[in-house]
């Protein structure tokens, strides 16, 4: 594989386990609230957000690159509410859909139009993992300071389950 897009996908490498890493903090920050709904709903993210590390990890051997793991970067903590949380979701998932963008731009300008369709996978991801999250911020914002919707909503996010997309 071409040297700028190995370096491209391993800088992705680390978004995705920083991804990951970011919502086990959630997870962490939504069991200390009790909403145990949210938790579980965090847990499925962290897990698929591995999947995609792995995914992209697997990719670069697969064309014979070399995975090289970086530091991941400390999460925040704490969240005022549930909806700064996921506000912050859905921030992050635009980012991350920018990163993926970018990446494509490399694997377009180096002529590597395999890293391309590969890549299509992720974009389609990043479209219902945003649309997803932001349903869950819009419902958020309606909920206000009504605890019984966001018990009710808690207990709709505690049946999300992981999914092992097909490779
Ligand atoms: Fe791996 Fe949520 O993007």
């Amino acid at each position: 594989m071409n040297e700028k897009m190995e370096k491209a996908f391993n800088s992705q490498v680390n978004a995705e386990l920083y991804s990951s890493y970011l919502y086990l903090s959630m997870e962490s920050y939504f069991q200390s609230v009790s909403l145990s709904g949210f938790a579980s709903w965090m847990r499925i993210q962290v897990q698929e957000e591995l999947f995609h590390g792995i995914k992209m990890v697997d990719y670069i051997h697969e064309r014979g690159g070399k995975a090289k793991l970086e530091a991941i970067a400390k999460p925040e903590e704490k969240w005022e509410t549930p909806l700064a949380a996921f506000e912050q979701v859905l921030a992050h998932e635009q980012r991350v859909t920018g990163l993926i963008n970018n990446l494509i731009d490399v694997a377009l300008d180096v002529r590597d139009h395999a890293a391309k369709a590969f890549l299509d996978w992720f974009i389609t991801e990043q479209v219902e993992e945003e649309s997803t999250v932001g349903q869950i911020v819009d419902r958020l914002r309606l909920i206000g300071n009504d605890s019984s919707g966001l018990f009710f909503l808690d207990a709709e996010l505690a049946k999300r389950v992981f999914v092992m997309p097909v490779k």
